[in-house]
């Protein structure tokens, strides 16, 4: 049977830190961070709560939302490139807080495609039967790693966690296609040193253009499908301006995008099921409804899907 999304749920800082904030804080100002990114305000968790927390939090609403208990999981995957710690991973934290039985745990670090590389790793094992129901979150606390006195990236990000739980679906529905890549010859444009997040920005910006569309054009002509039949294009919320090549890339029209990057900026590996989450509480995806979700990131990573909603 097909892998597709059985639960989806998410958990999203209270703390608000808006552009207007932020020019109290740094040389920037509103204007030039909406034009140039589509970023109006992003979401900054306190001291106390940390990358698994997140993670938890989203982790716990998408079992219920999937009607499972965490007993019914029989794998764990977070994709994050801000854990609490190099080790123990997340998943393994989230093993246990969650009460889930003693299941394979691991994180996954592709940065922004990390959910993408999440989401495929389930399929293949809930599509040989080696497991039924897997949990993947996308989690970031990004807000401990960006430098607030480098005005060109402290702008962009954000902290959020979103997670599913990928099980079975019908015949039709779930995964249609896929593409996953990786260049680690791009490492350099973009990366954290001993503290900080680290970005070529042009250069990111030249790669994400070229890769976030040729990736979604991929995955459409993979599944056997046309421009039209897509519903819905949920890019990784990187930058308005990339998020737009990719559409055009894709020749859809623009109520067709997903669009949440100016309410949570970027979010790295919850960028993607975030965007998600809120289109399906707005009500915007329905059963049925032909999705392509392309994301890329540093490492330099990127992956895309066809999914087909429902169950
Ligand atoms: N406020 C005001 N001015 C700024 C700011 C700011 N926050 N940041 C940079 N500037 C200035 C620069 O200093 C520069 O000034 P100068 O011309 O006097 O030198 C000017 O604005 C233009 O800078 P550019 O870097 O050319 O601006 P650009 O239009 O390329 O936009 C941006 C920069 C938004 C970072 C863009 O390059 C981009 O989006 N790149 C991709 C970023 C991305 O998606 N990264 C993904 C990371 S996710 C992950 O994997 C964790």
């Amino acid at each position: 049977m097909p892998a597709g999304i059985l639960g989806i749920g998410k958990f999203i800082p209270e703390r608000v830190l808006t552009n207007f904030d932020l020019e109290k804080m740094m040389d920037t100002s509103d204007e030039w961070i909406r034009t140039r990114t589509g970023i109006e305000e992003r979401r900054i968790t306190d001291d106390q709560t940390n990358t698994s927390d997140m993670a938890y939090g989203a982790a716990k609403k998408a079992i219920e939302n999937a009607r499972l208990s965490a007993t019914d999981i029989d794998m764990i995957l977070v994709a994050t490139v801000t854990p609490d710690q190099p080790f123990p991973s997340v998943a393994c934290m989230l093993q246990d807080r969650l009460g889930a039985g003693h299941v394979p745990s691991m994180d996954i670090s592709a940065a922004c495609a990390g959910f993408m590389y999440g989401m495929v790793t389930a399929k293949q094992f809930i599509e040989s039967g080696t497991y039924k129901h897997v949990l993947i979150v996308g989690v970031e606390k990004l807000s401990k790693i960006t430098n607030w006195d480098d005005r060109s990236t402290a702008v962009l990000f954000g902290d959020a966690a979103a997670a599913v739980v990928m099980g079975p679906v019908s015949e039709g529905k779930g995964i249609l296609s896929f593409e996953l890549g990786a260049d680690g010859s791009g490492g350099k444009n973009l990366y954290q040193d001993e503290k900080f997040i680290k970005m070529n920005g042009r250069e990111v910006f030249k790669f994400a253009v070229r890769q976030m569309g040729e990736s979604a054009v991929n995955v459409v002509e993979k599944a056997g499908l046309k421009k039209e039949d897509i519903d819905f294009l949920i890019p990784h919320q990187a930058n308005i301006r990339i998020m737009e090549a990719s559409r055009e890339r894709l020749g859809i029209p623009e109520d067709k995008m997903i669009k949440t990057i100016q309410k949570y900026g970027n979010t790295s590996a919850s960028s993607i099921p975030l965007a998600l989450a809120d289109a399906l509480e707005e009500g915007i995806i329905q059963d049925g409804n032909l999705i392509v979700m392309v994301g890329f990131g540093g490492g330099l990573t990127w992956g895309a899907l066809t999914l087909r909603w429902g169950k």
